[in-house]
């Protein structure tokens, strides 16, 4: 049967109803609906796994949500999910499946892709990465001089980068005091320069980590460090002590220098954005060691079963999944707000910027057809408490229609004094006060109460009214542990899923980021080239551009 998503989205009969359902909704006020029900709290939270995800200020009523599952269902999600887990060629375009479930799949299911379990290959490259780390955390592998490895350099970028320093940094509770993690991304002599400060080539250990091993900044920067390394008393003969390559193009790494033993495998079927779970997580493991990456796994893995079999209505996934949709596709939402309220999960709005937009920002349908609906949102946010000294203005006065997500441990690694109370409390009255915000009629009173006379009253008030109303999900959990963090990034991985689905792109190819490589090369011909005719076959803008590099340049 035709893949239901592939139909026209907002012509559907479930569609118009939640449009319906829309006109008769969208001026109610959660101020009023939380007067009305005092068990609201309790009607929309939901604990699964580790994590509790409260639902309850959000622009819904419990037919909203029994509308959206219709939705869901007539998108045929249950059926998509089932697809997934099983190694379908869900990634239509690129012939692929979509499995980095298999990674973290601690059931003795065998997982098959072209007729092959490849469930032996997973385990058999997590033993590897097992005894790797153990070698270099137990000072049997060191470096060229004999010194035990002390740094690890993680070369890669964009799912390559994000996942793996996301929760490294998450977990930095859990470092052992032997390995310190590096990353280096861009394509940027600074960036590098920054990195490799400090670092000793005798005791530092440099993993190449590119799923295709083509990508310019990562290729580019691993020959830059192995050439530091060659300048500063390593030998060619000692490159295969402190190198190391994670890829699912072998051939390539090998030519690169790379030797055979220290490649790991990933594969075609696991996306960048989704490889955290497999080799790609090595320098991870690296520093947190092998049983807290496979808590990590763990998390992941009951995040997975309670996606894949709990009803919609009783589905995290599904649940943050349509929420999201009634905001894009019915209230014109254009961004969402990631708002972590933990320093070690500050990097976790970066991660979710690329495994959201890299997935879901599209405007076509698997079949090729244009979508006359919106998709993807803008994925934005940062650490709380600081967001609140710089951009919750935007959140509680703006234009801007940005429904947030609150992400917040009960506990902290490290109670100071009442500062966690302190920051719990500064999480919970943002969402109080996006939700309820502060009338004309509460503002006149403030100030009338603070001695202002009626004509600066009538001046000021509308300046300090909040219009409230303003949507925002709550999860929370004891503590930030790597069971905890794997359940959390396993939580929006298929919270993206159920939107893709909805809208009927595939999340799982990332056609849009080709033409700029594209373009990217011409223009680095025409930066280098020795006269400025090669600027002249471009737009007026950018030959502008490239001469004014030139020229600066040619003063150097
Ligand atoms: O941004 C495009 C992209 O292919 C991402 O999807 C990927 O995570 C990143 O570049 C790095 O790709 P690779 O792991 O192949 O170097």
């Amino acid at each position: 049967m035709d893949n239901p998503a592939s139909g026209l989205l907002t012509s559907s009969p479930e569609f118009l109803a939640l449009k319906q359902h829309f006109e008769s909704v969208s001026s109610l006020k959660m101020r009023d609906q939380f007067e009305e029900s005092p068990e609201r709290f309790e009607q929309f939270t939901l604990s699964e796994t580790d994590l509790t995800l409260d639902y309850s200020k959000n622009r819904i009523t419990p037919e909203t949500l029994s509308l959206l599952s219709d939705l869901a269902k007539s998108r045929g999600l249950s059926s998509a999910i089932e697809d997934m887990f099983r190694g379908e060629l869900i990634n239509r375009s690129e012939q692929r499946p979509a499995l980095h479930t298999a990674l973290r799949n601690f059931s003795d299911e065998p997982v098959f892709v072209d007729g092959k379990d490849v469930m032996p290959e997973v385990r058999s490259t997590l033993t590897r990465m097992k005894e790797f780390c153990w070698r270099i955390r137990n000072q049997h592998w060191r470096g060229f001089s004999n010194k035990p490895f002390t740094d690890v350099v993680s070369i890669g970028i964009g799912g390559s980068f994000l996942g793996p320093k996301l929760a490294s940094q998450a977990l930095k509770p859990y470092w052992g005091k032997k390995i310190n993690c590096h990353y280096l991304a861009n394509i940027d002599g600074s960036n590098l320069t920054e990195v490799l400060q400090g670092l000793n080539p005798e005791t530092t250990l440099f993993i190449v980590q590119s799923k295709s091993f083509g990508t310019q900044e990562t290729l580019k920067n691993a020959t830059e460090c192995r050439q530091w390394f060659l300048d500063n008393g390593g030998k060619e003969s000692d490159l295969p002590r402190h190198f190391t390559a994670v890829t699912a193009n072998v051939e390539k790494a090998k030519a690169f220098g790379i030797s055979e033993e220290n490649i790991f495998p990933m594969w075609d079927w696991v996306g960048g954005r989704y490889s955290l779970w497999s080799a790609i997580g090595l320098p991870l493991m690296l520093t947190i060691g092998h049983e807290n990456f496979r808590q990590l796994l763990q998390g992941a893995y009951e995040m997975d079963c309670h996606f894949r079999s709990a009803p919609f209505e009783e589905n995290m996934p599904v649940i943050m999944g349509l929420l999201g949709v009634w905001y894009v596709n019915f209230f014109d939402a254009q961004s969402h707000a990631i708002l972590p309220y933990d320093h070690y999960l500050r990097g976790l709005p970066a991660h979710i910027q690329q495994l959201d937009m890299e997935s879901n920002g599209k405007s076509v349908n698997t079949s090729g057809q244009s979508l006359d609906h919106n998709t993807g949102p803008i994925i934005w946010g940062g650490v709380g408490s600081n967001g609140q000294h710089a951009y919750h203005q935007l959140l509680h006065q703006g234009t801007q229609f940005a429904p947030c997500d609150f992400i917040l441990p009960l506990m902290t690694h490290n109670p100071v004094d009442h500062f966690h109370e302190l920051l719990v409390s500064n999480c919970l009255s943002q969402s109080q006060a996006l939700m309820q915000g502060k009338s004309l009629k509460e503002a006149e009173a403030e100030l009338s109460n603070s001695g202002l006379s009626a004509s600066e009253v009538n001046v000021l008030a509308p300046q300090k009214v909040i219009p409230g109303n303003r949507p925002s999900n709550t999860i929370f959990f004891d503590k930030a542990t790597p069971k905890v963090v794997g359940a959390l990034i396993a939580l929006y991985e298929h919270k993206v899923f159920v939107q893709g689905q909805i809208w009927g792109v595939n999340s799982f190819d990332q056609w849009g980021v080709e033409l700029g490589k594209q373009l990217g090369d011409q223009v680095h011909g025409a930066l280098l080239a020795e006269t400025d005719g090669l600027a002249q076959q471009f737009d007026a803008s950018t030959s502008g551009l490239i001469k004014a590099f030139r020229s600066m340049k040619n003063k150097l």
